[in-house]
């Protein structure tokens, strides 16, 4: 989307992150869960600027030898515009960057989630798996996506 600035998440952004966040899931991570993120070596935390606004972000970390894409958002009214594909993309250079050992990207999505389910398999992911009754409110299966890295 024209415009569009992403950059490295701060905690000067939190305050925006978390509204989005509010919007965008029935069971929202709460500010303390972005900071915990944010303090961790190994997390990409992206932003996406719209003239200064924030407008989306994506929250990715290694654990072990695996890349997880642990949250990712746009705000309702600018979403299926190539936001959510840009933050992913840009994520995804970084860890290419500062992990090229990586070979495994994962996560996991509500399996009512359809949207994202079809988001993540344009970027070719796949579903490997599913947690039984991982999501509460509603309770609900997770299905674990996984795409080769590298
Ligand atoms: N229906 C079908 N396919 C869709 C839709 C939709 N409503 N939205 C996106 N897609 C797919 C399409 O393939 C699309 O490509 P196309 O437009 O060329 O057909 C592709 O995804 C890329 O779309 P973007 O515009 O880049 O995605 P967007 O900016 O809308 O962000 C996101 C996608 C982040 C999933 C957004 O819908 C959102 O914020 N949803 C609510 C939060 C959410 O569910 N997050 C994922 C949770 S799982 C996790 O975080 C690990």
């Amino acid at each position: 989307m024209e415009g569009v600035v992403i950059r490295r998440m701060t905690y000067a952004d939190l305050q925006e992150v978390c509204e989005i966040e509010n919007k965008s899931f029935t069971m929202p991570w709460s500010l303390y869960s972005f900071k915990y993120e944010l303090s961790h070596e190994d997390a990409i935390m992206e932003a996406a600027l719209l003239e200064g606004r924030i407008i989306g972000y994506i929250c990715m970390r290694v654990i072990f030898n695996a890349a997880h894409i642990l949250n990712i958002a746009v705000l309702p009214e600018f979403r299926r515009l190539g936001v959510g594909s840009a933050l992913l993309q840009s994520a995804l250079k970084k860890l290419g960057e500062l992990r090229p050992d990586i070979d495994t990207i994962t996560l996991e999505v509500r399996e009512s989630g359809i949207t994202a389910i079809r988001f993540y398999e344009k970027f070719g992911f796949m579903a490997t798996g599913r947690r039984r009754h991982y999501y509460q409110s509603p309770k609900e299966d997770a299905i674990i996506m996984e795409k080769k890295f590298g």
